[in-house]
């Protein structure tokens, strides 16, 4: 029997990418694939790609440039594009990198072995199809072996939502929600090969309705696996959260206090020329319920600037808004117009005066994000241990609240949840003893 042939896959963008990255090298496996060292030794290379802004676009051909001298030392490497940056380019990306041999959207990563094939005759295979079929019940059943403690699980894809500015309902296609009955399956399987925390993924996550109780019952049912600990869930849209899942917040004890609620901006006008289908003030008020629900819980969100149109004094709104609602954790960027989007014909803001802004925003989300990380010294939280720490003779995890923290190594094992008495506050963890007990 000939060697296995190595896999090599590199994802970007958003967690959906992570976890299609996982199935699609399940779905190689089953043709004959095994795990790579790195690019130098794949006989396969796959870039699972983002397009949400142009920058995230452009790295993928300086990516795919770096690959290069690899494909001229071995003629034989195959290179193929996936994800969102294959879904909008398709065709075009043959014509920008020829060294290229594979381009498959979202969508149809179901049909990699049957592709894989075609391109070892020597043909070049392109899909960017919307297929009717769920390419999750075309994936091949999940592998058994065992993994880390934490997992996340893609229960919806696709948007409805048409944000002016964004390229996701053309990358991932229409919304749709897989059934409960197949994710609670996936989530035991999940379980069974000794993961206690599970993150369900959606664009719009809070939209899902695979489940009669939507998302909340989901979580609720989730939540009857014993030796499953934690619940998560993102990303939400601030109009899709429903009194129920507000509710889950302070009834599941599964479910943690983190919530990710983009906002991206506090200004009415903007929003509405966003098309984002809510004003600052219902937002606000969607934040308070929830604290409401769950006093301690931790608000992250997105925020844009220089959106088309967007003035001084609508920015300022943005700046009141994040004083008022105080994020624990927050994502901001500069607006990137995207071909295809409605946002895209209209006239742009200033780049300089959107760096200006940017550094405006971040600088008060960087101090709220601080405070709240400091906020948990002399408090104790309770930790999922993940993996050893980049420090020799440490292990990190995850509190309930998402900080990264470390203890002394023999503290607590990988897949371990304890109770850790937080002692110092660094960059971008924290620190702690374990209480014993
Ligand atoms: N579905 C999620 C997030 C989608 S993309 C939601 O609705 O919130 C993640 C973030 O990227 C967005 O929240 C937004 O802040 C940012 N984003 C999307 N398109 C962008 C663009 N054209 N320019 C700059 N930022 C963008
Ligand atoms: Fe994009 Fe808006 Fe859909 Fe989020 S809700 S994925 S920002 S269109
Ligand atoms: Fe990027 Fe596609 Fe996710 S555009 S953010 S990888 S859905």
């Amino acid at each position: 029997m000939s060697a296995p042939r190595k896999l090599f896959i590199k994802s970007f963008g958003c967690q959906m990418n992570v976890y299609d990255s996982e199935r699609m090298s399940e779905a190689l496996a089953a043709a004959g694939y095994v795990a790579a060292e790195g690019a130098d030794d794949a006989d396969m290379i796959l870039l699972n790609t983002c397009h949400i802004r142009e920058k995230a676009t452009e790295k993928i051909y300086s990516e795919l440039g770096r690959f290069r001298p690899l494909k001229d030392a071995r003629p034989d490497l195959k290179i193929g594009v996936t994800g969102c940056v294959a879904q909008a380019e398709g065709a075009e990306i043959f014509a920008r990198q020829p060294m290229v041999d594979l381009v498959v959207g979202p969508q149809s990563y179901h049909r990699l072995p049957e592709l894989e094939r075609k391109i070892q005759t020597g043909e070049r295979a392109l899909d960017t199809d919307f297929p009717r079929e769920d390419k999750f019940d075309h994936l091949p059943k999940r592998s058994q072996a065992a993994r880390g403690p934490t997992a996340f699980l893609t229960v919806q894809e696709g948007c409805d939502k048409f944000c002016a500015f964004c390229v996701v309902p053309y990358t991932r296609g229409a919304e749709f929600s897989r059934p409960a009955g197949r994710v609670m399956a996936e989530a035991r399987e999940l379980v069974a090969r000794g993961v206690r925390e599970i993150t369900l993924l959606g664009q719009n996550v809070n939209a899902y309705h695979g489940h009669e109780g939507g998302l909340a019952g989901l979580i609720r049912e989730l939540a009857g696996i014993d030796e499953l600990a934690r619940i998560r869930f993102t990303t939400s849209h601030p109009s899709d959260m429903s009194d129920s899942l507000i509710a889950a917040f302070g009834e599941v004890a599964k479910l943690m206090p983190y919530l990710h609620l983009p906002v991206q901006s506090g200004s009415d006008t903007v929003l509405k020329a966003m098309n984002r289908r809510h004003t600052a003030e219902q937002y606000k008020r969607v934040v308070e319920r929830i604290r409401a629900a769950r006093p301690d819980i931790l608000i992250s969100g997105d925020f844009i600037v220089g959106f088309p149109g967007e003035t001084e004094a609508h920015f300022e709104d943005t700046l009141a808004l994040v004083e008022e609602v105080e994020y624990g954790q927050a994502y901001s960027f500069k607006y990137s117009p995207r071909a295809g989007t409605p946002a895209a014909e209209l006239k742009g803001v200033d780049d300089a005066v959107k760096d200006e802004r940017l550094q405006r925003l971040q600088a008060i989300l960087n101090r709220q994000q601080r405070t709240a990380q400091e906020s948990m010294v002399g408090r104790t939280v309770n930790v999922l241990f993940e993996r050893p720490g980049r420090l020799t003779g440490q292990v990190v995890g995850k509190s309930e609240y998402l900080h990264a923290v470390h203890v002394d190594d023999g503290q607590a094992g990988v897949g371990e949840i304890r109770s850790v008495q937080i002692n110092a506050s660094g960059s971008n963890s924290l620190s702690g003893e374990v209480l014993q007990g």
